[in-house]
C-alpha cells in the first residue's frame, strides 16, 4: 500500500491557522475529492475536527486521537490512537494508496514512511500557525508539474506537484 502525503502548502510552507485554512481554492478542493475518493483518509484530530464534525464523504475516515472522541453518527469514520494503529485499519481495507490528510502533526509522523506527496503549491508567503514539513530534496524527487494562475476564483497563483521518495 502506497502512503502519500496530500497537502496544500504556501511558499514559506504554512498549512492554516487557528484551525482552519488559509485560503479558498475551489480547484485544490476538486483535485483533493477526486484523488482521495474511495480510499482511506488519515487525519489528525484536529483537522477532523476543522471539518466540522463531518467526516469526508465518500472516504473512510480515520482520526487520530489519543482520546476517545464521539464519532457517534459517523458511518465512515473510525478512531485510531497512534499513527502506526491507523496505517493498520487502512490496510485492513486492502486499497493500493492511503492518503495522509494533516494537519501539521500527522504530516510530521508520517512523513518518515510516505512515498509520495501531493502538493498543491500555494504561490504566496503567508502568516500560519501550523506549517507542512520542508521537502528534502536530496531525499524526494518532483515528478509532476502542473502551474495555474490566479483568476476571479482563486486569490493566488498555485501549481499541482507531485514528489516521489529518490
Ligand atoms: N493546507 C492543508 O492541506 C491542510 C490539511 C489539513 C490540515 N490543515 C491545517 O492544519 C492545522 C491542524 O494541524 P495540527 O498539527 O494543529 O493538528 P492535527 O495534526 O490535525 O491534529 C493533531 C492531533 O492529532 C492527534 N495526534 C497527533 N499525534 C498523535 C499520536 N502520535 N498519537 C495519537 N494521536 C496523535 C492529537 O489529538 P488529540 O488532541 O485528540 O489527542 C493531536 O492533538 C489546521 O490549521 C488545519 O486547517 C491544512
Amino acid at each position: 500500500m502506497n502512503i502519500s502525503l496530500i497537502v496544500a502548502a504556501s511558499e514559506n510552507n504554512a498549512i492554516g491557522k487557528n484551525n482552519e485554512l488559509l485560503w479558498r481554492l475551489p480547484n485544490d478542493m476538486k483535485f483533493f475529492k477526486n484523488t482521495t475518493w474511495a480510499m482511506p483518509v488519515i487525519m489528525g484530530r484536529k483537522t477532523f475536527d476543522s471539518l466540522a464534525g463531518e467526516p469526508l464523504p465518500g472516504r473512510y475516515n480515520i482520526v487520530v486521537t489519543r482520546n476517545h472522541i464521539d464519532l457517534a453518527g459517523c458511518l465512515n469514520a473510525e478512531l485510531s490512537f497512534s499513527p502506526e494503529e491507523a496505517l493498520l485499519k487502512a490496510k485492513e481495507k486492502d486499497c493500493k494508496e492511503v492518503f495522509i490528510a494533516g494537519g501539521q502533526q500527522i504530516y510530521n509522523a508520517f512523513l518518515p514512511v510516505a512515498t509520495k506527496i501531493y502538493i498543491t503549491r500555494v504561490h504566496a508567503v503567508l502568516d500560519g500557525d501550523a506549517f507542512f514539513p520542508a521537502i528534502d530534496t536530496t531525499k524526494w524527487k518532483k515528478v509532476y508539474q502542473l502551474d495555474f494562475a490566479a483568476d476571479e476564483k482563486h486569490a493566488y497563483p498555485y501549481s499541482f506537484q507531485t514528489w516521489v521518495k529518490a
